[in-house]
């Protein structure tokens, strides 16, 4: 989705601006620009497409090097196709003020009737060109408060920066529903969207809380809100390494992030389980004996990858512990109405901790009294803040925008959290230490499944020149088939679905035929026979079938057409290993298919528009 950069200090501003909008390069977008201080104008530039062609459009001895202040923006549309007109920043009267946008302002037709009518003139379809004349003719010789008033007549969300020309060096930023981190340095202020695009020049960073505004001028920071003065904001270290967030040889992100899964569940894991007790410790849940033992529900939501980790979780929850677990596409929970109970727990599940729909949901459960906690991965974003508990996943910057070591990470939280349900209920010590053995067993299952990256690749061949595929699995199985599927026609664009492998029958099998192979979960376990029993039925429609199968397991080998083999586990735990298969499987098609691996078209890496 969108990303901001903006910098004043000085420095240069534009090698700043410029590598901020590369590093941001990973949340998807489809067109940047900047906007700079010069003596006698903002100058603002803009390109369709990658931040190569803007870098190319400036050329190498541009006259806008030597200014100190200004703004950046990579855009994916929303209101108008990506166009360099419809690129940021956008400017406001005769480039009186400058202005970049996060986010949408959900009442700009009547802003922009009212701007018309009072001779403004509009040279592109957006929302944030609105903003920009709105705030230029509110101005007076004082941005901050020109800012101030314009968005309080605003309705919608956004994270901006802005500029104008009659105060240089200075920037003001505010949010409501889109992140603003600010990257303290020495003489200078980079701001970002994100944190990746500011660690490399300072770890010093403050998060804006919604509705903040903060005057920046060089180092000097002045963090108001909307409707009063000035406040303090705590500010935090962040704790990425600058490596962590570059490919580390790979070729891409996303096979970086798919081999630092062992690591990143091992951080995942670390200080949690407690084998003495049979216990998890997840303290950042806040739940009282009390508040465990009373738990009606547990309510589940989450959009993508994230949802289907949840679905792993509700299976979980409901088998360990008793407790009853539903989950939900976030986006459908706030508009259905749902009835939620004080002793119900909502998880929002999130990488980003920044998804609109996620977000919309966290609130819709608060305002109906239950106890809501984040299981996030991006700390200090605004549903781990909002929601107040919640586990962290730690497992570090996520760039490529397919999700992998986000998923198996919160599916092995899912799991601890369903060990201290199941404790505080019905386990015995005894079954409590069985499960810790099991879920430390988990990077160690992952690794096997590593290591066998090149017969994955050579499988992978097989399966180029289907334009649809099936994956099937039942019981802990079936979350592993949705995400399988959701991988793949992410990164390959092959059509796939995940279908419960007994509900192929009611429809999807009539699109059987040599052409549409069926990925079948095929693990050891209960409920395998009659995953090969649809297997066979598959075949007998002339599809080709891939199973995932157990190590060792001849009847299963023999039954489909190719295999990859994860080790002997458990089923609630298999499902980390035979997702990691079905992750590499969609990376090798992909890679052979020469896709844009790390930035599918059309996809975004956390989308904060609903
Ligand atoms: C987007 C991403 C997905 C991700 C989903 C939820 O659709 O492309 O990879 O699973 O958002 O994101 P979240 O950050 O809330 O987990």
């Amino acid at each position: 989705m969108c990303g901001i950069v903006a910098y004043t200090g000085s420095r240069p501003a534009l090698p700043v601006l410029l590598s901020g909008l590369k590093r941001l390069e990973y949340r998807g977008y489809d067109s940047a620009g900047i906007a700079v201080e010069t003596p006698d104008a903002i100058a603002i530039r803009k390109a369709k497409g990658k931040v190569s062609e803007l870098v190319n459009l400036l050329g190498e001895n541009n006259s806008l090097e030597s200014s100190t202040c200004g703004i950046a923006h990579t855009r994916w549309a929303t209101h108008g196709p990506p166009t360099t007109e419809n690129a940021h920043p956008h400017a406001g009267g005769k480039n009186n003020i400058a202005l970049v946008h996060n986010g949408i302002i959900e009442n700009h037709r009547a802003l922009r009737a009212k701007l018309t009518a009072a001779g403004y003139t509009f040279l592109s379809e957006t929302d944030t060109e609105v903003l920009a004349h709105l705030v230029d003719s509110l101005y007076q010789g004082n941005l901050v408060e020109a800012v101030t008033t314009a968005l309080k007549e605003v309705e919608g969300t956004f994270g901006i920066a802005a500029m104008a020309h009659a105060e240089p060096g200075t920037l003001v930023v505010a949010r409501r529903g889109s992140p603003i981190v600010l990257g303290l340095g020495e003489k200078e202020t980079i701001v970002a969207s994100d944190a990746s695009a500011i660690i490399k020049h300072t770890r010093q960073a403050i998060y804006l809380d919604d509705n903040d505004i903060a005057i920046i001028k060089g180092s000097e920071v002045d963090i108001r809100t909307l409707d009063a003065g000035s406040v303090s904001r705590q500010t935090s270290e962040i704790d990425w390494s600058s490596d962590a967030a570059e490919k580390g040889g790979y070729e891409h992100y996303m096979l970086k992030e798919i081999f630092e899964q062992p690591e990143a569940i091992c951080n995942t894991l670390r200080g949690r389980l407690d084998s003495n007790r049979g216990n998890a410790l997840l303290s950042g849940l806040n739940l009282s004996p009390r508040e465990l033992a009373d738990l009606h529900r547990v309510l589940i939501v989450g959009c993508g990858t994230s949802m289907n980790a949840g679905l792993v979780g509700e299976y979980a929850i409901e088998d360990f512990a008793g407790v009853l677990a539903e989950v939900e596409q976030a986006a459908e929970f706030r508009y259905r109405n749902p009835i939620v109970n004080p002793s119900d727990l909502v998880v929002a599940i999130s990488q980003s901790g920044e998804t609109a729909d996620t977000l919309a949901a966290v609130r819709e459960a608060i305002d109906k009294g239950a106890l809501v906690s984040g299981l996030v991965n991006t700390v200090g974003s605004t549903i781990a803040r909002e929601t107040g508990r919640g586990v962290y996943l730690h497992a570090g910057p996520e760039i490529s925008v397919a999700s992998t070591k986000a998923f198996t990470s919160q599916v092995s939280v899912l799991l601890m959290m369903a060990l201290k349900f199941a404790r505080s209920r019905r386990m015995s010590r005894e079954s409590g230490c069985q499960m810790i053995r099991e879920i430390e067993a988990i990077p160690g299952l992952v690794q096997q499944v590593l290591d066998q990256n090149d017969a994955i690749a050579k499988v992978a061949e097989r399966y180029l020149d289907q334009t649809s595929t099936f994956f099937i699995g039942r019981g802990y199985m079936y979350p592993v088939a949705l995400e399988g599927a959701l991988k793949l026609k992410e990164i390959s664009y092959i059509h796939a679905e995940g279908y419960h492998a007994a509900e192929l029958k009611h429809g999807p099998i009539a699109l059987l035929e040599e052409t549409v192979p069926v990925i079948a979960l095929c693990n050891d376990g209960p409920g395998k026979d009659k995953t090969l029993g649809n297997v066979a039925e598959c075949q007998a429609r002339d599809s080709r079938v891939l199973g995932i199968v157990t190590e060792g397991d001849t009847e299963a080998i023999a039954t489909v057409d190719d295999h990859i083999a994860v080790p002997a586990c458990p089923l609630y735990t298999a499902v980390v290993p035979s997702t990691v298969a079905l992750q590499l499987l969609s990376y090798h098609i992909a890679r052979l298919k020469g896709c844009a691996i790390d930035q599918p078209r059309n996809l975004a890496k956390s989308v904060t528009v609903e």
